[in-house]
């Protein structure tokens, strides 16, 4: 294999961008990529450091239009899509941010998530406890997927008649965060966000007449001073959630198990960890550790954008009002500057200040949740599934900001 530049656009690259990151990391860890017209952040201390800085956003029309930005305006039939992603915190800044993350967080508290570990449990179990009576299969399919999907449909209140909708209009969705998407991909990201915030509407609108006990009867009560969700933010919110929960979720149980095929030793000193555990998969510590490194050693998403609101100084490089900002979560991981040895894979990991949940006002809300179901579909796989091996090797999905295998096909 010959060297391979930062191509997000070649399976290759996709395949194995961390020989790249180093070459960046070392010779040019701020450096301008012409094709998508963005710098490149590769050293962890600057993409943590820009994360946190408020002189950049992942919006800017709070501060100015596209023109001042010298930015073309969306296509007008992409106001759909930007109508339900807008809505949501993720894509806004303060003080709209503020409220939006204020609002949310009063429904969707650690400790409801915790409340939710026991079903997580038996969600996991039941999934693991089919897998292991057809003798395997496609791990992504049949496990990874449908545990994340399930837990936020359930948490939301989608019946379960209507889940199957939910991934593909995720997936379409998300079509539109890789760089450059072409026109087909826009077009059908589009006309997904419209079917899905016309379900959401139809959805919300009932459980406020008639309300339950899931997230979305939650939502449309919500009050914090007096303040509440409008109909689009209570819509963009559970666009957010759905999509956010689960996607990344899927990456990471894929991505992880692949890591420890490859990493045969390290998958035996999780195995007899786990075999030699009486108590709960949350108490196994090698297990929690386990997971972070999963999630540094091969990055489920791997690169966020910022606008730059003013000026910034970046590692001795001037970055200009309107420039955009790629941060390399998976070269920021793999930085020797912050992790010792950073292309090992070590499950006993302790020290490990992955960046993949990102930091700053955006940090990820659903981190304890992932960590739950994480923990508890590896724990499940672990203990019922004991000798399970990879039949064929797994190949990469076109997708490199959303990085993850297109199927893990396993026997037990
Ligand atoms: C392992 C799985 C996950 C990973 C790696 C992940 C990663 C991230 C990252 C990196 C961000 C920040 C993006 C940025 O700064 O531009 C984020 C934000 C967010 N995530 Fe996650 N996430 C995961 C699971 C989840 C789950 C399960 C949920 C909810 C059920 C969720 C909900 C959110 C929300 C609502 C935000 C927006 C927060 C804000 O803008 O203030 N995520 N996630």
């Amino acid at each position: 294999m010959g060297f391979v530049r930062f191509d997000p656009w070649n399976p290759e690259f996709v395949a194995n961008p961390y020989d790249v990151y180093t070459e960046l990391r070392r010779d040019r860890p701020v450096s301008f990529f012409e094709p998508t017209g963005q710098w490149l952040i590769a050293r962890h201390a600057d993409v943590n450091a820009l994360l946190r800085d408020r002189r950049l956003g992942r919006s800017y029309l709070h501060v100015a239009t596209h023109e001042e930005f010298g930015r073309t305006p969306e296509p007008d039939f992409q106001e759909p899509f930007w109508r339900v992603v807008r809505a949501g915190m993720l894509d806004v800044e303060p003080p709209v941010h503020t409220r939006l993350r204020r609002l949310v967080s009063k429904a969707f508290t650690p400790r409801m998530v915790e409340s939710l570990r026991p079903r997580v449990r038996k969600i996991a179990g039941e999934l693991v406890d089919g897998f292991v009576e057809r003798g395997g299969g496609d791990l992504i399919a049949e496990v990874a997927e449908p545990l994340p999907v399930t837990v936020i449909a359930e948490m939301l209140g989608v019946p379960e008649t209507d889940r199957p909708l939910l991934r593909p209009w995720s997936a379409d969705i998300c079509g539109m965060y890789e760089l450059n998407p072409g026109p087909q991909a826009q077009h059908t990201a589009v006309r997904a966000a419209e079917e899905f915030a016309g379900y959401l509407r139809d959805l919300s609108r009932a459980r406020r007449d008639n309300p339950g006990d899931d997230l979305v009867s939650l939502l449309a009560q919500v009050v914090d001073e007096g303040d509440r969700l409008t109909e689009d933010e209570l819509i963009g919110t559970c666009v957010l959630l759905l999509n956010a929960g689960h996607e990344a979720t899927v990456n990471v149980t894929g991505n992880g198990w692949w890591s420890l095929f490859r990493n045969p030793a390290e998958l035996d000193r999780l195995r007899t960890a786990a075999a030699a555990h009486d108590g709960t998969p949350d108490t196994l510590p090698l297990l929690a550790t386990a997971v972070e490194e999963m999630m540094r050693w091969d990055t489920p998403l791997q690169m966020f954008e910022r606008w730059v609101l003013e000026p910034v100084t970046v590692g001795g490089v001037e970055i200009p009002r309107g420039a955009e900002v790629a941060l390399l979560f998976g070269s920021a991981n793999r930085d020797p500057e912050v992790f010792e040895d950073p292309d090992r894979f070590d499950v006993g990991r302790t020290d490990n200040p992955h960046i993949s949940f990102g930091a700053g006002i955006h940090f990820c809300l659903g981190a304890p949740l992932a960590r739950v179901e994480l923990v508890e579909s590896f724990w499940a796989l672990l203990k019922a599934a004991p000798g399970l091996e990879l039949t064929r090797e797994p190949s990469w999905g076109p997708g490199y900001i959303i990085r993850g295998l297109e199927s893990l096909p396993v026997s037990v």
